[in-house]
């Protein structure tokens, strides 16, 4: 099976209860949630309740009904950010975006004259609350940032930055990809207005899933229009959420499985999870700062850092080298720009993208030895 350290673009393996759940329901239920008056159609929708419960748990969200499921997080940036914004609204974000957060800012800057205003990060992971401060000004409509960057593995402080946009009554959006399962996240205690999650990452489900929390008082215009199974003689979509963002059949199979992971998740607990990839980090970190000719980015200390290590060896093509690593002893890294341009132009490896391991759950300190000796041939 080889050492699988590419964990922040999708975590592997998954729980073994999120294969079986997901092949059981594929075989004896398979039906449309909200769609049939029959016992497995409404078997699939408490399945959906309790996937949306889980996930509310585990997010530390009060209410299940405030979780919209989508296919990833990047859909649900997408209808946040295009369901919210308007014809010359101004929004603060950081500069070390992913091309999720990114792209459909840019595409609404280009057809809705939306202004684009940053805020700074060092190459470290840094941020400096007082320039956000600043940049708060009245004309701000959302702020809108990333949790934990994909790229420099640093942690955003999402509560204060939350408190000093609420001061001005600026709501905020997360991008919590890399977050979500294997960091703490309490969104009641963040007090944060939107928070976007992918399903296949720290949260251990499967490709194709996904969500956002929405608090009471927000509606966005929908992005997509069509069947909810809920107020069928309008030709408008509803209003209530999450039936009004959740048009279509779901992804059934997906969300079953997201379920079993959320399960999975709380028997563990994020706490857990988060202490076993501080743990493989610092001994990853360590490793390679020990090892000549390489340059590792983001935090030094590995308890301010997602379970992930970018890093280059000098004079030496990152693509060679995780190629090399999977030819010879089939270990997967990640090199490359990590559709993360902003914060590769941070920690200056633009031209040359970069290498990164980053590790999950099942992951395991021999992993990272055989890793490291490998890196350091
Ligand atoms: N953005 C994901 C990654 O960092 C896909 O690899």
């Amino acid at each position: 099976m080889g050492i699988y350290l590419d964990n922040s673009a999708t975590s592997f393996p998954k729980p073994e209860k999120v294969y079986k759940a997901m092949d059981q329901f594929m075989r004896t239920n398979g039906a449309s949630a909200g769609r049939g008056n029959y016992a497995r159609a409404r078997d699939s929708q408490e399945l959906i309740y309790r996937a949306r419960k889980g996930i509310s748990k585990l997010l530390g969200a009060k209410k299940a009904g405030n979780i919209v499921i989508t296919n990833n997080v990047t859909e649900s940036l997408n209808v946040i950010l295009k369901g919210f914004l308007n014809k010359g609204d101004t929004v603060l974000t950081s500069s070390i975006e992913h091309n999720a957060m990114w792209r459909p800012l840019h595409i609404l800057q280009k057809e809705r004259g939306v202004n684009i205003k940053t805020f700074s990060c060092t190459p470290q992971g840094d941020i400096d609350l007082e320039e956000i401060e600043e940049k708060l000004t009245n004309d701000v409509k959302l702020v809108t940032t990333i949790h934990g960057s994909n790229v420099i593995g640093n942690i955003l402080p999402l509560k204060k930055i939350t408190e000093l946009a609420h001061e001005k009554h600026i709501p905020v959006l997360a991008d919590a990809a890399q977050t979500a399962g294997v960091y703490p996240i309490s969104i009641e205690d963040l007090g944060i207005d939107f928070l976007a999650f992918t399903g296949h990452k720290g949260l251990l489900g499967p490709m194709g899933t996904g969500g956002f929390f929405i608090r009471d008082g927000f509606e966005l215009r929908t992005l997509k229009e069509g069947g909810t199974g809920t107020i069928s003689t309008s030709v408008y979509q509803p209003e209530s959420v999450p039936d009004r963002y959740e048009t279509g059949t779901m992804n059934m199979s997906g969300i079953v499985g997201m379920l079993a992971a959320t399960e999975f998740l709380e028997g563990i607990g994020i706490e857990n999870i988060r202490n076993h990839e501080i743990m493989l980090t610092k001994q990853l970190l360590e490793g390679l700062v020990n090892i000549e000719n390489i340059n590792v980015y983001g935090p030094e200390n590995p308890n301010e850092r997602l379970g992930l290590v970018t890093f280059n060896i000098e004079n030496t093509n990152p693509y060679e080298v995780a190629y090399w690593l999977d030819e010879q002893e089939q270990i997967m890294v990640r090199a490359g720009l990590h559709c993360s341009p902003q914060a590769h132009k941070v920690i200056g490896t633009l031209e040359t993208g970069a290498i990164r391991a980053s590790v999950g759950f099942f992951n395991t300190p021999e992993d990272i030895e055989i890793f490291l000796e490998w890196i350091s041939k």
